[in-house]
């Protein structure tokens, strides 16, 4: 750690605890933010944790969507967002206008909704769900009719896995749609030992020369097995930190160094600093809005995941 780091470290370490704050991480976050995490997760661990903690403040290092799920399920926290503008592009591919026009076309459909979307959109699906439990959502689901919105990859690879055919809304993740099928054969060829491991937000061409697909923190759970030595890594870069962490001794290689989320990387320490001074930027969902998308979002938290 640089001095300045180190420094930076103790000044948050002393306002967490002034505060009576948690400071949750998602995976792909800076390493030095990684760093200072009481929790570092996925999506729905995240969600997990923020359900159950005990803090007055949640410093969210992530992206805004995922600010507001912890602010939907704890409307008396306060959620801080250290740079406000960390939004999702996947997230900003529907509008609740867009959707509520959609479920006019199919009245009868259960809408599924990724988690990767805002309040507003949540308070107008049925159920949500994450890279790590979707499978099980749809699974478990009874409907003849189901939209599933908006990732198409995410919906393409569930529809596969359970043999369930969707409507698929046309969002997807620019980062994860820069991992090519040409770069994993590559990657075989040259490493032929190495485990292949993609997430389910890329295409189903990656998708289908992968030994693995699985959530964030389902990576690393995959890693953490004993013939596991040399790991090709199809995410954003920002889980190689984790990845390397915990488990020294073994090979993790990102399949392109640029496959990077640039609002992942707008939290820094000084940021969380920041808003641990000024209590800001705070995500807080309308209490109209939040009072509708608390529903699936329990409905999926009840249902927890079974990697
Ligand atoms: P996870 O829930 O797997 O961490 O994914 C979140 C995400 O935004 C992937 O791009
Ligand atoms: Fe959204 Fe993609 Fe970034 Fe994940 S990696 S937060 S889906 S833009």
């Amino acid at each position: 750690m640089q001095n300045k780091d180190a420094g930076l470290v103790e000044k948050i370490s002393a306002l967490k605890k002034k505060r009576n704050a948690v400071i949750l991480v998602h995976n792909y976050q800076l390493g030095e933010v990684q760093d200072i995490a009481d929790f570092v997760g996925d999506s729905l661990e995240l969600s997990q944790n923020a359900a159950k903690t005990g803090a007055d403040v949640i410093v969210f290092c992530g992206v805004h969507f995922m600010a507001e799920t912890a602010s939907i399920i704890c409307p008396d926290k306060v959620v801080l967002l250290p740079d406000i503008n960390a939004g999702c592009l996947m997230a900003n591919m529907i509008t609740p206008d867009r959707l509520r026009a959609k479920k006019e076309e199919h009245p009868q459909a259960v809408v599924v909704c990724y988690i990767n979307s805002s309040a507003a959109v949540k308070a107008e699906s049925d159920i949500c769900c994450t890279s790590a439990n979707a499978i099980e959502i749809v699974e478990g689901l009874a409907a003849r009719e189901i939209l599933f919105i908006p990732d198409q990859y995410l919906g393409h690879y569930v529809s596969a896995r359970t043999g369930k055919k969707m409507i698929l809304w046309p969002g997807f993740c620019p980062t994860h749609v820069r991992i090519k099928p040409e770069r994993i054969k590559e990657l075989r060829q040259e490493y032929p030992q190495a485990k292949v491991i993609v997430h389910p937000e890329c295409t189903p061409e990656v998708i289908a020369l992968a030994d693995e697909v699985a959530s964030t923190s389902g990576m690393c759970q995959y890693a953490r097995r004993d013939e596991v030595r040399e790991m090709v890594v199809g995410t954003e870069m920002g889980i190689i930190h984790r990845l390397r962490k915990e488990n020294p001794g073994k090979r993790f290689i990102p399949v392109s160094e640029q496959v990077i989320c640039p609002n992942m990387k707008l939290i820094t320490l000084e940021k969380v600093l920041w808003s641990l001074e000024e209590m800001s930027p705070e995500v807080k969902v309308p209490e109209e809005i939040r009072l509708k998308a608390i529903a699936p979002v329990d409905k999926m938290l009840k249902i927890g995941a079974k990697r």
